[in-house]
């Protein structure tokens, strides 16, 4: 049996030789598509989920990273800085430990996770806490990577995006060719950018020099591309910077997406959308992935999903229509999501005695 060696053994004649140089790797990639019926059922279509919470830190992420910290250990370079809403630094301080970099990230105060945090504290992470948002720990970032000696590796970082492109290939290789519609959650818009980019060349549409460039096509078209925003948090839906983003998804709570045109190209070159669904949305579409699907996500994650709910809603979706819908991060980075019900509530388990009767009582079995 073929034992899965990371996305760049898997798809290395497909990214920039440099990367390959020396290759850290904790696995990632080779995540399963999941056939979800119930969104199916609901949408008239046929759906399929990539459950990218099933990377090593639990993210999309590690596509991106394994690339960038790569790329960074062939040039030499001891530490790497990250900004971040929780992923990006988990992922980024785990792939710094197996370098043997420094990794410094900065996160919004109070707005990422325990989960996340935890991950890049037990990674041993220079974790700083800034007082701003996600937007304010980017421009950090950049400028620190600009005067001193540490590599920035968040999604402006093209290494990123050649790593997360996979994404895209290995949907196309479980399908067998591209689906119609591939709908995401968009925050930074690395990802969108970066599928994009991953399905364009996998068709053999890929801009001149490319890597892989000369390979043969293995897909017949591009997907349309379906991006879905926090509507509190929805700059490129707004067609504005939102200076104050607000949303349960921490993880899209963005108000300047740092690859904002190439967002856009994504969208106009596919014949996609760019739209934005409520908390609400996104919680009810968090809830049918876990309780119907059996995939437990962040809530982030299924703003996709949700997405796709609401074109269905409003008779947007191709009735036959095979669409992937990739949901980006594990449920247990921010499980919280599930101890309420979806009127706010807090949901508490039920207390029984250790016998067997209270148990089966409880059960209401007869
Ligand atoms: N879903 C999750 C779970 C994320 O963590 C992110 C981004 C996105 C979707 C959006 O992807 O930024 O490429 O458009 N998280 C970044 C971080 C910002 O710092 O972890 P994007």
């Amino acid at each position: 049996a073929h034992q899965w060696q990371g996305i760049i053994a898997e798809y290395r004649d497909r990214l920039p030789e440099h990367v390959s140089e020396r290759i850290v790797t904790l696995g990632e990639g080779g995540t399963p598509l999941v056939e979800a019926p119930a969104l199916s059922a609901r949408t008239g279509a046929q759906v399929f989920v990539k459950v990218e919470g099933m990377n090593p830190t639990g993210s999309f992420k590690d596509r991106g990273m394994t690339a960038a910290i790569s790329a960074a250990a062939g040039r030499g370079a001891r530490a790497v800085v990250c900004a971040s809403t929780g992923n990006t630094s988990a992922s980024a301080a785990a792939y710094a430990v197996r370098a043997g970099m420094t990794c410094a990230v900065l996160v919004p105060d109070g707005k990422i996770a325990m989960g996340k945090l935890s991950q890049a504290i037990a990674h041993g992470a220079r974790l700083l806490q800034v007082d701003g948002n996600f937007d304010d720990c980017l421009v950090a970032a950049r400028k620190l990577a600009d005067s001193y000696p540490v590599e920035l590796v968040n999604s402006v970082n093209p290494d990123r995006i050649e790593g997360q492109k996979t994404g895209a290939f290995e949907i196309v290789d479980a399908l067998g060719d591209a689906p119609d519609i591939h709908a995401l959650p968009v925050g930074n818009a690395g990802n969108i950018t970066a599928y994009w980019k991953g399905f364009r060349e996998y068709a053999g549409q890929g801009a001149p020099g490319h890597a892989g460039e000369g390979l043969p096509a293995v897909a017949t078209h591009v997907p349309q591309m379906w991006g879905f925003q926090a509507a509190g948090a929805a700059p490129i839906v707004a067609g504005h910077p939102i200076t104050e983003p607000e949303t349960i998804a921490t993880a899209i709570r963005i108000g300047n997406p740092a690859s904002w045109e190439l967002a856009e190209t994504a969208r106009d070159d596919s014949g996609g959308v760019i739209e934005s669904v409520t908390d609400e949305q996104i919680l009810a579409a968090h809830r049918i992935l876990s309780s119907e699907v059996g995939v437990f996500v962040e809530p982030a994650s299924a703003a996709g999903v949700a997405g796709i709910l609401s074109r269905a809603e409003r008779g947007l979706v191709p009735a036959g229509s095979r669409i992937v819908v990739t949901v980006t991060g594990h449920g247990l980075k921010d499980p919280q999501w599930a101890l309420r019900t979806l009127d706010g509530s807090e949901v508490t388990p039920t207390r029984v005695s250790a016998d067997v009767v209270s148990i089966a009582d409880a059960l209401g079995l007869d």
